[in-house]
């Protein structure tokens, strides 16, 4: 593996989500490149349908900050797709970029993300884990479709407050010992 994708959807820096996921990957080989998005706050809108993708030679034509992430997905092995639940799903924040994924399944795409390995990083306030059944569903079918291998799905409840997961020491160590198996 020589290359990870991070697209943090929280808006909160540091929070319960962004920890789970730089303790994922905690254990990965030092000549491992990373790219981190915080796409809160970045300039990203949602896909407009326009089925234009791949007209101008990029996947999609919407002059953006999604061209920056569509670039770092297509040189990914490993893309680890970050969000808080909010209302069950992926946070308004993350959504465009799920949605910007269209050009992948394009007939005529110049790049697709067949066969990279895809992990979901979810915390969630809730203390039961039906609570992320309708992420996973969202999270397995669209892997499905653009072609990309789950290589882990790494959800926590009972975390509400920003950045207490840092705290629960048991859980940090489990999840230490998950990342290491993904290397
Ligand atoms: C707008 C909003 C919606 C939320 N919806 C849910 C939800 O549906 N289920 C749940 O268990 N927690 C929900 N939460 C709580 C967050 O998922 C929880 O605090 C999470 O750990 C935040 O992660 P973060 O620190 O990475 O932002 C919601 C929080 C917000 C702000």
């Amino acid at each position: 593996m020589k290359k990870i994708t991070l697209i943090f959807g929280s808006p909160r820096k540091e929070g319960n989500s962004e920890i789970m996921a730089e303790q994922l990957i905690a254990s990965r080989p030092v000549d491992v490149e990373v790219d981190r998005f915080h796409v809160s706050g970045m300039k990203l809108g949602g896909c407009i349908d326009c089925r234009k993708c791949w007209s101008k030679g990029k996947p999609c034509i919407i002059d953006d900050d999604m061209q920056k992430i569509h670039e770092s997905l297509i040189s990914a092995d490993l893309i680890v797709f970050v969000t808080p639940l909010y209302w069950y799903s992926w946070s308004a924040q993350i959504k465009p970029v799920l949605d910007r994924l269209l050009p992948f399944l394009s007939e005529d795409a110049g790049a697709n993300l067949h066969g990279k390995k895809a992990v979901l990083v979810a915390s969630a306030g809730d203390d039961q884990e039906s609570c992320f059944k309708g992420l996973i569903f969202s999270f397995r079918q669209s892997c499905s479709l653009l072609g990309m291998e789950i290589a882990a799905e790494l959800v926590r409840t009972d975390l509400y407050e920003k950045g207490e997961i840092s705290d629960k020491v048991d859980v940090m160590e489990e999840i230490r010992r998950q990342g290491r198996d993904l290397f």
